[in-house]
């Protein structure tokens, strides 16, 4: 299995230049590249049928770098994806993700409060607003680098990249506030509706299925 690095037409954003997206895409085609390098070294492990004793420290680093670079090709094409050129304000007030918003935190605004506030936290990685299939509600989290908390089974709907690259070329390291307003600022928040949507007509098929 190969992966190929997804296009995406982004430029013009708000308060996220042009300069910033470049370099950010070629980062993105890093972890492509990289996922695909680390699956090739991993198959010729096995090809012989096992991974022997000696093989298996070398082996055990492929993979846990493997989770490393997934993620990280995988948590960029749901950033990318979820911005747009004059994208941002808030959700239609009948927008599912707004309905959602709704339902599992009492409120839009609260929701994004504690959104922003995971984005703000210490540290170098993501905040995801995930939907757990089994309840339909949404729940904010902190991803540290690309692997590190995230939720097993759980689908997200709202990726926002924190790492200081994201953002460096524009604001100041302290300025990471401003940059989440940016980000805010450009959220194409049909493709949230489309991302629950999809999730919804799995549930259906499922549950027609049982
Ligand atoms: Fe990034």
């Amino acid at each position: 299995m190969t992966y190929k690095d997804k296009q995406f037409r982004l430029s013009g954003l708000n308060g996220i230049s042009d300069e910033t997206l470049e370099m950010h895409l070629k980062l993105y085609q890093g972890y492509v590249k990289e996922t695909n390098r680390l699956t090739e070294k991993i198959s010729e492990f096995l090809k012989d049928g096992n991974v022997d004793q000696e093989e298996m420290p070398a082996y055990s680093e492929l993979k846990r770098r493997l989770g490393f670079e997934y993620n990280g090709m995988v948590l960029h094409e749901y950033y990318f994806d979820n911005l747009k050129k004059h994208g941002g304000g808030d959700p239609d007030r009948d927008a599912s993700f707004r309905r959602a918003t709704d339902s599992s935190f009492g409120s839009y605004n609260i929701w994004k409060a504690d959104f922003m506030s995971v984005g703000n936290m210490r540290g170098v990685g993501w905040a995801i607003c995930y939907q757990d299939p089994a309840s339909g509600q949404l729940s904010n989290h902190w991803v540290t680098l690309h692997e590190t908390g995230n939720v097993a089974g759980f689908n997200p709907i709202l990726v926002m990249d924190v790492w200081e690259h994201a953002f460096l070329l524009d604001y100041k390291p302290t300025e990471r506030p401003k940059y989440i307003e940016a980000f805010f600022s450009n959220i194409d928040w049909s493709v949230l509706d489309v991302r629950l949507g999809n999730l919804m007509h799995r549930k259906d098929k499922r549950s027609r299925a049982a």
